[in-house]
């Protein structure tokens, strides 16, 4: 069965469940787009807010969509009851382990997508019974492993039985179609979807990420803390200093907290967390999301016309 029909979606593009970013009228926007709209619990503080987000998606389409939960969260067991009482259709994970959750969303017939960023994860995921993985290379925006996405999605592919998603570096037609080359059924991607016109960012920060460019990314975290990939500023060169300075973690957490925050709301280009990944030197234009989405499968199926007539 291929990705659209298991998702119910016209496209096997999953929007990721940006913490912070993705609410349920941006999930909505995507699903509508046909696209799989993704409601990114993680910067949700409080049950009411999942609520409110959840509820505004399910107003606003009647196409599927998901809830990203970050498993390292507080919230993460109050999200898990959640997506079960509003009979959320699938479920993507991320930061943790959703071992103590699979049963019951299954029997709930929730599908579950968790993110790996290794082989050797994807294969303990298959094992808890998950409908497919979400293979997550090091070139993403936001948290990140270490596995380029050109070296990870052909070993996960290799290494399990169940539909395997690429995500990391993914922005057109020709990324698309090669990993499907290297056996993904579809693609994640989040970069190239912060300048959509209803990506509920802040204008400053979307006018960062259009006019960034791919030598303007940097890992903060590498040395000492939690490695982020994002666009540099005051911030990540700060950041990096306390590193080399040697840090510890916990400081470094603390240095960061709210960081996305300040950029997704307040705008503050210089002192947020300007989360982007790799393909960002790709993503130039601030345009609605049917384009963004129309364009990258219009893309890739050109560019599987193309190979073919080799
Ligand atoms: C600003 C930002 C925030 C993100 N937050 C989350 C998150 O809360 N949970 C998650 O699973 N992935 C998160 N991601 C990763 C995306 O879901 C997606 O996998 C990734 O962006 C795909 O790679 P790309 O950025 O190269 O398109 C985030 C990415 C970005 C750019």
């Amino acid at each position: 069965m291929n990705l659209q029909n298991i998702f119910g979606t016209k496209y096997p593009i999953i929007q990721g469940g940006m913490a912070n970013i993705a609410t349920g009228e941006f999930a909505a926007a995507v699903s509508n787009a046909g696209g799989l709209g993704t409601i990114g619990t993680g910067g949700m503080k409080t049950e009411e807010e999942v609520r409110k987000n959840i509820e505004a998606c399910k107003n606003l389409t009647d196409k599927p969509f998901a809830v990203n939960i970050m498993l390292l969260n507080p919230n993460a067991d109050e999200v898990a009851e959640l997506v079960i009482e509003y009979k959320v259709p699938i479920v993507t994970t991320g930061a943790g382990n959703p071992a103590k959750y699979i049963d019951k969303w299954k029997e709930n017939g929730i599908k579950i997508f968790p993110v790996v960023p290794t082989s050797s994860l994807a294969i303990r995921m298959e094992r808890l019974g998950v409908d497919g993985v979400i293979a997550e290379g090091t070139e993403a925006g936001g948290h990140i492993g270490d596995i380029s996405t050109m070296a990870l999605v052909p070993q996960v592919c290799d290494a399990v039985n169940i539909p395997v998603i690429a995500a990391g570096g993914i922005a057109d037609g020709r990324q698309m179609l090669a990993v499907k080359a290297l056996g993904a059924e579809g693609v994640q991607i989040g970069t190239s979807l912060l300048v959509a016109e209803e990506c509920p960012i802040h204008q400053n920060f979307k006018e960062k990420v259009a006019k960034a460019k791919s030598t303007n990314i940097v890992v903060t975290g590498r040395i000492g803390g939690i490695p982020v990939r994002l666009i540099k500023n005051k911030m990540s060169n700060e950041y990096i200093k306390k590193e080399k300075e040697g840090w510890e973690k916990e400081q470094l957490e603390i240095f960061t907290l709210g960081g996305l925050k300040k950029a997704v709301i307040d705008g503050d280009v210089e002192n947020g967390s300007l989360m982007a990944g790799q393909v960002v030197g790709q993503v130039n234009e601030i345009r609605p999301v049917k384009e963004i989405l129309d364009g990258l499968y219009n893309g890739y199926l050109k560019e599987l016309e193309k190979i073919k007539c080799l």
